[in-house]
């Protein structure tokens, strides 16, 4: 399980690297990576909260430090001429709200910031940091 947080962590980063080094990917190409990296660091907190894994704070801060990685990126990932292509799930308030979606990113940021020493503390944090996926997706994508 380690292993796989770290390679997610890298993943992360190799995306991020690319995406601030090279134009030359399609930022709703990277975006999507990014996101489904999101997924799969929730499905390491949430089997532990679960408990369905064994606690392990390493491992949890790990999977916390994947989303708030994605959350830096994830403003930089919706230039002007992305707005479609790549099956976007990207709503157009994006946009034309861009305040609105700024904010919600710099939420995020925050809401993944925290220190896990403990279930209580990895409770928390999850709970924090899950409850910005459901209201950026249900203001900023599609479905
Ligand atoms: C600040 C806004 C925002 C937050 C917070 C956010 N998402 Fe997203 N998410 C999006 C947008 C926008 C898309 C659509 C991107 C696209 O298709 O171009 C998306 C797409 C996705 C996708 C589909 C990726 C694909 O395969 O196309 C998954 C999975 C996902 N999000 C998971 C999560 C999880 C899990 C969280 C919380 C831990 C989260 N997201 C938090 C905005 C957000």
């Amino acid at each position: 399980m380690i292993k796989t947080v770290f390679s997610i962590s890298t993943l992360v980063a190799a995306t991020l690297f690319a995406s601030v080094s090279a134009n030359a990917g399609d930022p709703a190409v990277e975006r999507q990576a990014l996101m489904k990296l999101n997924g799969a660091a929730t499905g390491v907190l949430a089997g532990m909260v679960k408990g369905q894994t064994d606690f392990d704070a390493v491992k949890a801060q790990q999977a916390l430090n994947v989303l708030h990685g994605a959350a830096l990126g994830f403003g930089y990932m919706f230039p002007e001429g992305s707005e479609t292509g790549a099956n976007t799930e990207a709503a157009a308030t994006i946009w034309s709200d861009r305040a609105g979606f700024d904010a919600a990113v710099a939420k995020y940021i925050s809401d993944t910031s925290a220190t896990i020493t403990d279930m209580d503390s990895l409770k928390a944090a999850f709970g924090a940091a899950a409850a910005n996926c459901g209201s950026c997706h249900k203001a900023y994508r599609t479905k």
